[in-house]
C-alpha cells in the first residue's frame, strides 16, 4: 500500500435507525438541530476533517434521507433491515475501502471537524489499528460503558447487557470509532448477535481486536461529543447547545449581545463586529449582517442581507430582503422577498413591502403596503399608502414612483401606474392615471359643506 492510500480517510455515518424514541414521522437524522438536519452536521464535520469519501448508511425513511444527503456529495448504502451497528457498517462495504475509516453515529450533531481531525491525528500518531472515542459524563444512562482493567481498555459493554457494577462506570462510548479499513473487513463478519437486543454490535470489535493483540486505544474526549439525540428533549438540548456555541463565537468576534441565552443565530449566519443584538432575536439561513447594526428584540431575519449601521427596531420581520447601510426599519416592519432598501431610507411601523426597490433617503413612516414597486430617492410615502398591485384578473402590476415625489397620506395607486419625478399626490387620492413629473394629482371627492345640517335640539320637556 502506498503512503497515500494508507493515509486516505473515509467516514461511515450510521443513519439507518428508526429513532423510535423520537415519536415522530420524520427519520431521526433529518430532525433539525439549530435549523439544519442533524445528519448534515455529521457530514460537514467529516468533510472538515479531510474525509476523501463519506458513506452514509440509510434505511428508515431512506428516500427522504437520500434527498438531503446526496446533494452534499456523499454516497448512500442501504441497510434494509436494522440488525445492529456492526451490520450497518458492513453495509458500507469496508472491504472496498483503503486507508483509515472513521465511524460515526448520525445522531451526534455537536461533533465538529476539528474534533474528528484530532481523533484521527492521535490514531495515526499512536499507530493504532482501532480506537474508540470516550467521554466521562455525569449520567451515563443508556451509553455503552468503557470497561478497563488497571487502566487498560478491555471492552465496551452495552447498558442493557451490563451488571450493576459495570453500570456505575461513567466513562462511556461516544459512538465514534477509527479503524484501519482492513480491520473492519476482517473482524466485522465475525461479530455475533448473542446479546440482550439480539443485534450485531460494533462495540464487540474492541474486545475481539484486543484479544488478537491488535493495537486498540480509547481516546478520551469531552462530554460535548457524547451529546446524542434519541428523543425530543435531547433534540431541544442539542439545539440549545448549538445556538449557545454560535453566540459565544460571535461574541469572541466582537458582536455585542445583551443576553446571549435568548439569541438564536444559525450557523450559516454572518455578523460584523460592533453589531448589537437585543434579547429574543432569531437570525436564520443565508443571513448576513454588517457592522455597528442594532437589532432590537423580537426581530426575525431569514435569508436577508443587512448592511452596516442599520437599525432594526423591535418586531421587524425580514425574509429574503436586502437593506443597505444606515437604513432604519421598524418597529414592526415586514420586508418580504426581493425587497431592497437603499442607503439611509426609513421604513417605519406597520409597513409591509414585497418586491420593492426603495430608493436612498426615501421614507415610508407608517401603515403602508408597497408591492411590485419601484420608488426613487428622497420620496415621502405618506401614512396609509397602498399600491393596489393585484387586479381582478389575478395578475400583479407594477407601480413606479420617481425621485423626490411627495405622496400624501391615504393614497392608493391602482397599478400599473407611473409617477414622474418631483410630482405631488394629494392626500386621500386614488390614482388611476399616470402622473407626469412636477405635476400635482388629486383624486378624491370634493368636500361638500351643508351648514346648519344638525336640527335644533328639541325643547326640554316640561316637568308638569
Ligand atoms: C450506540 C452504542 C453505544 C454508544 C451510543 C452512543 C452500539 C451497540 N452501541 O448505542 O455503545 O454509547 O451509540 O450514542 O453500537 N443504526 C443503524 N443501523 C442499525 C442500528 C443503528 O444505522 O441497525 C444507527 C442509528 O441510526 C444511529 C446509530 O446507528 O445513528 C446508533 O444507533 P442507536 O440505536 O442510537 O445506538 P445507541 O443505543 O445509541
Ligand atoms: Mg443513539
Amino acid at each position: 500500500m502506498s503512503e497515500k492510500t494508507s493515509e486516505k480517510l473515509t467516514v461511515i455515518a450510521l443513519a439507518a435507525g428508526k429513532g423510535t424514541r423520537m415519536k415522530s414521522p420524520l427519520p431521526k437524522v433529518l430532525h433539525p438541530v439549530a435549523g439544519r438536519p442533524m445528519i448534515e452536521k455529521v457530514i460537514q464535520a467529516s468533510k472538515q476533517a479531510g474525509a476523501a469519501e463519506v458513506r452514509v448508511i440509510v434505511g428508515h425513511g431512506q428516500a427522504l434521507v437520500r434527498q438531503v444527503v446526496e446533494p452534499m456529495g456523499v454516497s448512500c448504502y442501504a441497510q434494509e433491515e436494522q440488525l445492529g451497528t456492526a451490520h450497518a457498517v458492513r453495509c458500507a462495504k469496508p472491504e472496498t475501502i483503503e486507508g483509515n475509516v472513521v465511524i460515526m453515529n448520525g445522531d451526534h450533531p455537536l461533533i465538529e471537524g476539528v474534533d474528528v481531525k484530532d481523533f484521527v491525528r492521535i490514531f495515526r500518531d499512536e499507530k493504532c489499528d482501532l480506537a474508540v472515542v470516550t467521554a466521562v459524563v455525569k449520567t451515563p444512562g443508556e451509553f455503552g460503558r468503557i470497561v478497563r482493567n488497571r487502566g487498560e481498555l478491555m471492552a465496551i459493554v452495552e447498558a442493557k447487557d451490563a451488571s450493576a457494577d459495570t453500570l456505575k462506570i461513567n466513562e462511556i462510548n461516544t459512538g465514534i470509532y477509527i479503524a484501519k479499513a482492513s480491520i473492519l473487513a476482517e473482524y466485522l463478519p465475525q461479530i455475533k448477535n448473542n446479546n440482550a437486543k439480539k443485534e450485531f454490535y460494533i462495540t464487540d470489535l474492541i474486545s475481539m481486536c484486543i484479544q488478537d493483540k491488535c493495537k486498540v486505544q480509547a481516546i478520551r474526549s469531552t462530554p460535548k461529543v457524547a451529546v446524542g439525540v434519541n428523543n425530543q428533549a435531547e433534540l431541544a438540548k442539542a439545539t440549545r447547545l448549538l445556538f449557545k456555541r454560535k453566540a459565544m463565537r460571535l461574541m469572541e468576534e466582537g458582536v455585542l449581545m445583551i443576553d446571549p441565552r435568548t439569541v438564536y443565530v444559525e450557523e450559516s449566519v454572518e455578523i460584523g463586529a460592533g453589531t448589537v443584538i437585543y434579547p429574543n432575536v432569531f437570525l436564520r439561513g443565508k443571513t448576513k449582517i454588517g457592522s455597528f447594526t442594532v437589532i432590537e428584540s423580537n426581530c426575525f431575519v431569514s435569508d436577508s442581507q443587512v448592511g452596516d449601521s442599520v437599525q432594526l427596531r423591535g418586531g421587524t420581520y425580514l425574509e429574503g430582503a436586502k437593506l443597505h447601510n444606515r437604513v432604519t426599519a421598524g418597529p414592526y416592519a415586514r420586508l418580504r422577498p426581493e425587497t431592497e432598501i437603499f442607503e439611509e431610507a426609513h421604513v417605519g411601523n406597520f409597513v409591509e413591502m414585497k418586491k420593492v426597490k426603495f430608493g436612498k433617503k426615501s421614507k415610508a413612516g407608517h401603515l403602508t403596503y408597497l408591492g411590485d414597486a419601484e420608488v426613487g430617492e428622497e420620496v415621502n410615502i405618506g401614512c396609509g399608502t397602498i399600491t393596489c398591485n393585484y387586479a381582478a384578473d389575478k395578475k400583479k402590476y407594477k407601480t413606479k414612483i420617481g425621485n423626490r415625489v411627495f405622496v400624501g397620506s391615504d393614497t392608493q395607486f391602482i397599478a400599473p401606474i407611473e409617477v414622474g419625478d418631483d410630482a405631488v399626490i394629494g392626500s386621500g387620492s386614488t390614482i388611476t392615471k399616470n402622473v407626469p413629473a412636477k405635476a400635482l394629482a388629486v383624486a378624491r371627492g370634493k368636500q361638500f359643506v351643508k351648514e346648519n345640517y344638525v336640527p335644533k335640539a328639541a325643547e326640554p320637556e316640561s316637568k308638569e
